[in-house]
């Protein structure tokens, strides 16, 4: 039997306090890193592939890739590729067949963002399913919406799916949206039929509450 998995357990009770300075500090300096030498070599990988007409599916922090090959075969004309930094969850899956329209990529997601918006690519969407919730306050900037490259993700454009096992990371995913990108997204509580990710079963399972945030961000 599958371990249970504990709720998220965090000091802070609601959106961080600094979420809104920290916010307009990353919107006022734009963010700037060059990108790693495997991120660049993962890239090249993906512009090889794609063709630059294919809808591109971007499968944030992928994980073991479940998501990327199921987004996949349920939009076979779209290009769906799963990005994550550990090279150990995505071999883990190695033995499952892949769609023709599924690529899974070692990389760091901050600097393909960067390298899609020099590019000006824009994907048609945009998953960040179940990212890790950095609990700690000061952790913030590690959160994808605390991180200075979040406003360049939003350039991109798309439409952009956050799920979360912890209420306070989608409303303040949610307020970071209002703040960049003048959207107002509303927090739904979410109850899947069948779970996408290895994690959202495990959260199900377990019996936590399960949030997402949806958003047509073009
Ligand atoms: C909690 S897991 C969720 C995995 C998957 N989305 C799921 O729902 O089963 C978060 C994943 O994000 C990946 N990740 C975190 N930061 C990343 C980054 N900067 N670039 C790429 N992947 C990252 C981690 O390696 C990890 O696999």
């Amino acid at each position: 039997m599958r371990a249970l998995s504990r709720p998220v357990h965090s000091p802070q009770t609601g959106p961080h306090q600094r979420l809104e300075e920290i916010v307009a500090r990353h919107r006022a300096h734009p963010f700037r890193k060059p990108a790693a030498e495997h991120s660049r070599a993962a890239y090249s990988e993906l512009m090889a592939i794609w063709d630059g007409r294919a809808p591109l599916v971007l499968d944030t922090g992928c994980g073991v890739g479940l998501s990327t090959l199921r987004l996949a075969r349920a939009k076979p004309d779209c290009l769906v590729v799963g990005i994550d930094q550990s090279l150990d969850r995505l071999q883990r899956r190695k033995a499952e067949s892949r769609p023709d329209n599924a690529l899974l990529l070692r990389a760091d997601m901050v600097d393909i963002w960067m390298l899609l918006a020099a590019d000006g690519a824009r994907p048609a969407e945009q998953w960040m399913l179940y990212p890790n919730p950095w609990p700690k306050p000061q952790h913030l900037q590690r959160r994808w919406h605390g991180h200075a490259v979040f406003p360049v993700a939003l350039s991109l454009g798309g439409r952009l799916e956050l799920r979360s096992n912890w209420r306070i990371y989608a409303e303040e995913h949610a307020l970071a949206l209002g703040l960049l990108a003048g959207r107002r997204a509303a927090v739904e509580a979410w109850q899947p039929e069948a779970a996408l990710t290895p994690f959202e079963a495990k959260y199900r399972d377990s019996g936590h509450a399960l949030w997402r945030v949806a958003v047509e961000l073009d």
